[in-house]
């Protein structure tokens, strides 16, 4: 059979012709006029389900009918996060080499467990994790993995953060019914992300003992408060760990005073570990390297390329300056993954949980490729201009008010007219966000700050322009004017 196999086998590849250069050709279309889609999917609940059979074909059918389904009943279904008018959370996008790399990983279907079960894989992870690294400003000495999300990289980190403490021996004995072992304590702020929580409920230290430093006035940690929470755990008997420092934080983006916090760090022997998940690729252009200054005293980063780097989800950069620290914390060898150049490589099953891992670095390097330097740079400062943009729109406009400093390219802002109760303004500004996502044009998502209602606008799509950050502001106006009108106050 021309071009295919046995009946058995794979498709024909003569339908990979077909249908990849038609779906291609919707690809070029999707992302040339996303405007075609409503931002947020309007569909409710289980809509998505009830269009589709309960149960599997019996025989295999057609990619073109199959195809078909996708278009009318799955991307209904469909946020865009990749819309330009996608200013929700931490805005992502997709770019053309990474799109194509996805293409090709999928196609290659390698893991990069071992060295030996792609060199490439890993080779190619070790390059563009150093290629990045010389982009983010950062000096030698930092040994890179890319893991799926900063979540688990945060995670890695604070196990080795324990591991580190080797004398716990908590790797072999575990931490349960353990009466030699003291409370371990990590520190972050109370702006820290809650994936810095989620790691201290996987690793066993346990909700509590997280530990929240209050912030200053812009939503940054206070180092003295720091220090003083530490003093006061070493009085009472506890171990203090770990501080996870956040460049970016992700309600305001605040960034938090590293070189301070690295000086307290290295007094009490902590390991620490810097998020910078949404906001430490902003480093790749000379004008925002400062946001990385104090790192270079961390033990780890995380960075996430696939957050504001144009690099599809899934793509995290995690960095250590201890990576034999990390090792001993993880690697497990068993016999069948035993190779005979393991100690003469990296093999990336050591430094983590997980064991099989997918072929990230190809679209990383695509990126990195593609942009170069002085694209990324620019791609970066531009989306930092339109948040500055929008920042000086609300500042004009004395009906609103700006809720915290804009050092990336997210706004934090409120309807707040003269004459309304803050229990008013909080109302109003739900209804507000309500109703500029249902316009389908742009979805905002919103925070608290100091227990007031707020919303946020994220820019960090590749194909936003001045004019989809304009359009924001308007449906934003008309919406707060149609709010008031409407008697949502009463
Ligand atoms: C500062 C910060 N850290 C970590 C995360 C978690 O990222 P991920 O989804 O990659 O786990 C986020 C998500 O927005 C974040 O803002």
């Amino acid at each position: 059979m021309k071009g295919g196999n046995d009946s058995l086998g794979d498709l024909p590849t003569t339908e990979l012709l077909e249908q990849g250069s038609r779906l291609l050709g919707w690809i070029a279309e999707y992302l040339e006029h996303p405007e075609r889609f409503p931002v947020v999917s309007p569909l409710r609940p289980g809509d998505v389900r009830r269009s589709l059979p309960d149960a599997p074909p019996e025989s295999g059918e057609s990619l073109e009918k199959i195809i078909a389904d996708f278009e009318q009943k799955i991307l209904p279904g469909v946020t865009h996060w990749n819309h330009p008018g996608f200013f929700a959370y931490f805005s992502i996008s997709s770019s053309i080499p990474g799109i194509l790399a996805e293409l090709l990983i999928a196609a290659l279907d390698v893991n990069a467990m071992l060295w030996k079960t792609s060199p490439a894989a890993t080779e190619l992870e070790q390059l563009s994790m150093d290629w990045l690294r010389q982009l983010l400003g950062m000096g030698d000495g930092w040994f890179g993995l890319i893991n799926d999300t900063a979540s688990i990289s945060t995670m890695l980190a604070l196990a080795a953060a324990r591991e580190a403490k080797g004398d716990l021996a908590i790797r072999a004995r575990g931490m349960a019914g353990r009466s030699d072992l003291p409370v371990l304590r990590v520190y972050c702020s109370e702006h820290a992300h809650s994936s810095v929580d989620k790691a201290a409920i996987t690793l066993g230290f346990g909700l509590d003992n997280v530990v929240k430093i209050p912030s200053d006035a812009e939503f940054r940690m206070r180092p003295d408060a720091l220090a003083a929470a530490v003093r006061a755990d070493r009085d009472a008997g506890m171990l203090p760990i770990a501080c996870v420092a956040t460049v970016g934080t992700t309600s305001t983006t605040s960034i938090d005073p590293v070189e301070d916090i690295a000086e307290i760090c290295g007094i009490e022997e902590m390991w620490l570990h810097v998020d910078g998940a949404y906001g430490g690729v902003a480093a790749v252009s000379p004008r925002y390297r400062h946001v990385l200054r104090g790192v270079e005293r961390a033990d780890s980063l995380v960075v996430n390329p696939h957050k504001w780097l144009f690099t599809p989800v899934d793509c995290s950069a995690f960095y250590t300056r201890r990576p034999e620290v990390l090792k001993r914390a993880f690697s497990l060898v068993p016999e069948y993954l035993i190779t005979r150049e393991q100690d003469d490589v990296v093999n990336l099953m050591d430094y983590g949980v997980q064991l099989g891992r997918r072929f990230r670095a190809l679209k990383l390097w695509m990126v990195i490729r593609a942009f170069g330097a002085d694209g990324l740079a620019a791609r970066i400062e531009r989306h930092c201009e339109l948040a500055q943009t929008f920042e000086h729109w609300v500042a004009a406009d004395p009906a609103w008010e700006l809720s915290a400093p804009v050092p990336f390219s997210l706004v934090c802002f409120r309807y707040a007219p003269s004459g309304l109760s803050e229990p008013e303004r909080d109302r109003i500004n739900a209804e507000i966000l309500q109703r500029v996502n249902e316009s389908g044009e742009v979805y905002l998502s919103h925070t608290k700050l100091n227990g007031q209602y707020v919303l946020r606008l994220a820019i960090g799509n590749i194909r936003t322009e001045e004019k989809h950050v304009a359009r924001a502001w308007e449906l934003l106006k008309e919406s707060a004017t149609a709010s008031t009108s409407y008697g949502v106050l009463k």
